[in-house]
C-alpha cells in the first residue's frame, strides 16, 4: 500500500482546470446492510474545505452538488444530540514562504498553485457553505496530505476512543488524490474504520473522472475503507449514537 501511495504521489502535479471535475453520483456503495450504523465511537472529518480550494470548483455543476451535499451532511451531523465530534482541516503555513515545506518537494508545487496560504489568508479560511458548531467542532491546521500531520488529530481520536471515522474532502487544485489516499491509508493502518462519502468527494485535474471512479470503486474498497452514499450516511446517523467526551 505504502508503494501504491507513493506511486500517486508522483503522478505530475494537476493542474486547477474547472471544466476537469471528477464526481460521481453513480459509485455504487460498498455497505449492503440497511441498517448498519457508524457506532457510538465516531467522528466525522472535513478535510480541505477552505475557500481557495472549493473556490475553483464552486462554477461548475458538479462543484455546486458537491458543496451542497456536503453542506447536508455537515448539517445532518449538527443535529443529532448530542453531537458527534467533527474536525474540520484548514491547509496553511505559518508565513508567506511556507517554512513547513521544502522548495523543493512535489506537495510545493500543489500550494503553490493556490496561493501564500497563511492563517489569515482569506483562501484558508473555511468556505461559508461550511460551518463548524460553535463549542462542538475543531479546527485543525494542516501542512500536508495526511490530514493529520502535524496536528492533533489522532490524540484527538485517541483520547476520545474513537473507533470510526467519516471522510468529506475536497481535493481540487491538490495532487490527485493525494489527501484521500493519505488520510484513509493513515487512519486505517491505526486501525480506525473508515468511511468515505462518494457525494461528498471531489476530483479536479487531468483523467479526474477516471481517477476518481478508480478511488471510490478500486482502491478504497480493496484497502477496505467503506464507500458510502449520502443518503445512507444520514440514514446511518440516526442509527448511531455519539460519544462525545
Ligand atoms: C449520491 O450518490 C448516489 C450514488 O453514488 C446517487 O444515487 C445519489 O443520487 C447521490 N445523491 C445526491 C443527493 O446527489
Ligand atoms: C447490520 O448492521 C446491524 C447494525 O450494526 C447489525 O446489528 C447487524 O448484525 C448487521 N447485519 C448483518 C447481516 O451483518
Ligand atoms: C466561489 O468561491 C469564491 C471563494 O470563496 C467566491 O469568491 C465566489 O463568490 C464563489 N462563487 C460562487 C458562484 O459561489
Ligand atoms: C507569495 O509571496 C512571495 C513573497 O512573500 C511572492 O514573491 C510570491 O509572488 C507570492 N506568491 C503568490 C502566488 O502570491
Amino acid at each position: 500500500m505504502k508503494l501504491l501511495y507513493w506511486a500517486v504521489l508522483a503522478v505530475a502535479p494537476c493542474l486547477v482546470q474547472s471544466s476537469a471535475v471528477g464526481y460521481s453520483t453513480t459509485t455504487p456503495s460498498t455497505v449492503t446492510n440497511s441498517s448498519f450504523s457508524f457506532g457510538s465511537h465516531y467522528a466525522v472529518l472535513n478535510l480541505d474545505l477552505i475557500s481557495g480550494l472549493v473556490g475553483t470548483i464552486n462554477t461548475t455543476s458538479q462543484g455546486q452538488a458537491f458543496i451542497k451535499n456536503t453542506a447536508k451532511w455537515i448539517n445532518a451531523v449538527h443535529k443529532q444530540s448530542p453531537p458527534p465530534i467533527s474536525i474540520f482541516s484548514r491547509l496553511y503555513f505559518s508565513t508567506s514562504l511556507l517554512p513547513e515545506i521544502s522548495p523543493d518537494a512535489p506537495f510545493m508545487t500543489d500550494v503553490a498553485s493556490v496561493g501564500n496560504l497563511t492563517e489569515s489568508d482569506p483562501k484558508s479560511q473555511l468556505y461559508p457553505a461550511f460551518k463548524p458548531l460553535p463549542d462542538y467542532d475543531l479546527v485543525l491546521q494542516k501542512t500536508r496530505y495526511f490530514a493529520g500531520a502535524d496536528n492533533t488529530l489522532v490524540q484527538i481520536l485517541q483520547s476520545q476512543k474513537i473507533d470510526t471515522v467519516i471522510l468529506n474532502l475536497e481535493q481540487s487544485g491538490l495532487r490527485t488524490s493525494g489527501v484521500i489516499l493519505a488520510t484513509a491509508q493513515r487512519l486505517f493502518d491505526l486501525d480506525f474504520n473508515v468511511y468515505v462519502i462518494a457525494n461528498n468527494t471531489l476530483e479536479t485535474g487531468s483523467d479526474a473522472t477516471k481517477i476518481n471512479d478508480a478511488i471510490l470503486q478500486g482502491i478504497l474498497p480493496k484497502l477496505p475503507a467503506n464507500v458510502i452514499t449520502i443518503e445512507q450516511a444520514i440514514d446511518a446517523l440516526s442509527r448511531s449514537g455519539a460519544s462525545y467526551y
